[in-house]
């Protein structure tokens, strides 16, 4: 008899991946069989950088994951995981706040879908933790150095979106 392979989705927006999300991907793909990172396609919002180019970013920085691979989806995060078979939900919680964000969500998920997802929360590692996407924006909006907060691939593809911008 062979073992059901343990699934998980990581969802979130990804504008742009962080320092934070990849460990918490590095993390998770130890967790989980197969850790499929899905990138939200939200259209009431338009993003810094777009849906590929998000999907582009995270794939190369993870090529080394035999476990990982990445997708974009739109809709209930709930729905895609019933899709792929995914009993478990990723998130990366930062602070109190963040967790006063995602139980909501979490109890949601569960209760979306039958048999009811899981989500599993990793605590963002100390050094890590002040990191978000929206931070990086606004430094990179600004050509500050982004070095601490994103690999040098991400750096280099937002200093050149900022420089192309009008
Ligand atoms: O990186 P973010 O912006 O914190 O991620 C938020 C995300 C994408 C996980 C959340 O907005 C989401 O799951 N959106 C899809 C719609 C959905 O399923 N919402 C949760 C049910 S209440």
């Amino acid at each position: 008899m062979t073992a059901e392979k343990r699934i998980a989705v990581y969802p979130g927006s990804f504008d742009p991946l962080t320092r934070g999300h990849l460990d918490l991907i590095r993390r998770g793909a130890r967790l989980f069989d197969r850790l499929v990172v899905a990138v939200l396609v939200n259209p009431e919002k338009e993003p810094f950088l777009s849906e590929a180019e998000r999907v582009e970013l995270i794939a190369r920085e993870v090529r080394s994951e035999p476990r990982v691979e990445v997708r974009a989806f739109g809709g209930l995060v709930a729905h895609l995981a019933a899709e792929l078979g995914a009993r478990w939900l990723l998130r990366g919680v930062r602070s109190a706040a963040d967790l006063e964000f995602e139980l909501p969500m979490a109890h949601s998920n569960h209760l979306l879908k039958e048999p009811g997802v899981e989500t599993v929360f990793l605590p963002a590692r100390p050094e890590l933790a002040f990191i978000s996407s929206r931070l990086v924006r606004e430094i990179a909006r600004s050509g500050g150095d982004l070095r601490p907060f994103v690999t040098p691939g991400v750096a280099k593809l937002l200093a050149g979106k900022v420089r192309g911008r009008p």
